[in-house]
C-alpha cells in the first residue's frame, strides 16, 4: 500500500501512546481513522484532538478480548464507512513484569488475553471481510488489496525472567503477522509485524485497565512502580516517529519493522543466544555474555540503563519483583 489518502482504517488502542500516533500520522495523509480502545475518557479526548487536526475520525469503545465487542465494532465501522478496513492496525497491549515463577493464571489471561487473543480476534473478524470486498479471487495479485498491520515488541525475540506473559504474547503474535503474511499473498493483502524497544507512551499505567476478574497477581505493583514505568517511557521513541517506520514497511511492503534496531543487532544477538542455547560451546559463550551483562549493570550510573528516574513522576518503586508473601520465590527477587 503507497497511498493512504481515504483509506478505511481501524486501530486497536488507538486513544493513546503507539495507536494514538498512527491515528495521527495516516490520517494526516488523508485516511479516514476508527479509533478503538477500552477507555472512553482517553477515545473522546483522542478523537476530539484528531478533529482539531482535521482529521476524519470515530472513536468506538470496546474490549478486544470480548468478541460480541469486537465483532459489534466492526460493524459499526463498516457502516460508518460504508467497507471494512483497507488498513487494519492491532495496537492495543498491555504488559506487568514480576518474576516467572511469581505468576499466576490471571497474569497469563489478562496479558495473553489483550495482546495475543485480541489480536486473533482481529484477523478472525477482519480478515474474511477484506478479503471478500477488496481482492481477487483467480489466484492473481492485486496490489492493493489491503494492509495489516500489527504492533509486537524486541520482547518477542527473547524470553526475559520478569516477562514471561508479555514476551509469550509478543513471540506468538509475531509467527501469527508471519502466517497470515504467506496465507494473505495470494488475495494482495500485506502484513507487517513491527517490534519497537521504547515507546513514550502510556503503558506504564497498563495495570488501571485490568478488569476486576483477573486482578489476582504474583506481581508486586503500586503507584510507585507505575510511576518508575512512566519515566522510563518518557524516554522511547515518539509515537508519531513510530508510526513513520511502520508507514514506511507498509509501503514497502516488509513483513517486519525494527524502528529500534535499524542493523538488526540485537535480533541477531538475540537469535544467536538461541542456537548457543543448543550445545555446551554454546553455553560457555551464554555464561559469559551474561557476566559480562551483569558487569556493565553494576558501572551504569545509577543501576539502571535508564538512568535516574525524573522526579516530576513522583516517587519510584523498583518494578517486576513478587509480592511479599509468595514463600516459594526467592527472597531477592520479592518486594520487602
Ligand atoms: P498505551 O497504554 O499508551 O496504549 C495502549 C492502548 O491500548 C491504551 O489506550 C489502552 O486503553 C488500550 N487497551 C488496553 N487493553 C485494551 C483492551 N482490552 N481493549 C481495547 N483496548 C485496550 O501503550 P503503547 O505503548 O502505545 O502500546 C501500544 C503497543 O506497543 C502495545 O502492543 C505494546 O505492547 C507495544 N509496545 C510498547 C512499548 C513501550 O515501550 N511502550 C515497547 C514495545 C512494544
Amino acid at each position: 500500500m503507497k497511498d493512504f489518502a481515504g483509506k478505511i482504517t481501524f486501530i486497536t488502542g488507538g486513544a493513546s501512546g503507539a495507536g494514538l500516533g498512527q491515528a495521527k500520522l495516516f490520517g494526516g495523509l488523508g485516511a479516514k481513522i476508527t479509533i478503538v480502545d477500552i477507555r472512553q475518557e482517553a477515545i473522546d479526548k483522542a478523537v476530539a484532538e484528531l478533529k482539531s487536526l482535521g482529521i476524519d475520525a470515530l472513536g468506538i469503545q470496546m474490549d478486544l478480548t470480548n468478541r460480541e465487542q469486537y465483532t459489534a465494532a466492526a460493524d459499526k465501522a463498516e457502516k460508518h464507512w460504508g467497507g471494512p478496513p483497507q488498513l487494519l492496525i492491532q495496537t492495543a497491549g498491555v504488559n506487568t513484569f514480576g518474576p516467572a515463577e511469581a505468576s499466576t493464571f490471571e497474569d497469563y489471561d489478562w496479558i495473553l488475553g489483550v495482546n495475543l487473543h485480541g489480536v486473533i480476534n482481529g484477523m478472525v473478524i477482519f480478515v474474511p471481510r477484506m478479503i471478500k470486498a477488496y481482492n481477487i479471487h483467480n489466484g492473481a495479485i492485486n496490489k492493493d488489496g489491503g494492509h495489516i498491520g500489527i504492533v509486537s515488541s524486541m520482547g518477542a525475540f527473547d524470553g526475559f525472567s520478569t516477562d514471561a506473559p508479555y514476551s509469550v504474547s509478543k513471540a506468538a503474535v509475531n509467527n501469527l503477522a508471519f502466517s497470515y503474511y504467506d496465507a494473505l499473498k495470494p488475495y494482495g493483502i500485506g502484513v507487517t509485524v513491527q517490534c519497537p524497544a521504547n515507546i513514550n507512551s502510556n503503558i506504564g499505567e497498563a495495570i488501571k485497565t485490568r478488569p476486576a476478574h483477573l486482578q489476582n497477581s504474583g506481581y508486586y505493583t503500586s503507584e510507585g512502580t507505575m510511576n518508575m514505568l512512566k519515566s522510563i517511557h518518557a524516554q522511547g521513541m515518539d509515537p508519531i516517529e513510530l508510526a513513520g517506520h511502520l508507514k514506511y514497511s507498509i509501503e514497502n511492503g516488509l513483513p517486519l519493522s525494527l524502528p529500534h534496531d535499524p542493523d538488526t543487532s540485537f535480533v541477531r544477538r538475540s537469535l544467536e543466544k538461541v542456537i548457543n542455547f543448543a550445545s555446551v560451546e554454546g553455553m560457555e559463550r551464554v555464561r559469559e555474555e551474561e557476566r559480562r551483562m551483569a558487569e556493565m549493570m553494576k558501572n551504569m550510573p545509577e543501576g539502571s540503563p535508564f538512568g535516574a528516574p525524573d522526579p516530576k513522576f513522583g516517587p519510584v518503586e523498583v518494578f517486576g519483583q513478587a509480592k511479599a508473601d509468595l514463600d516459594w520465590v526467592d527472597d531477592s527477587k520479592k518486594k520487602h
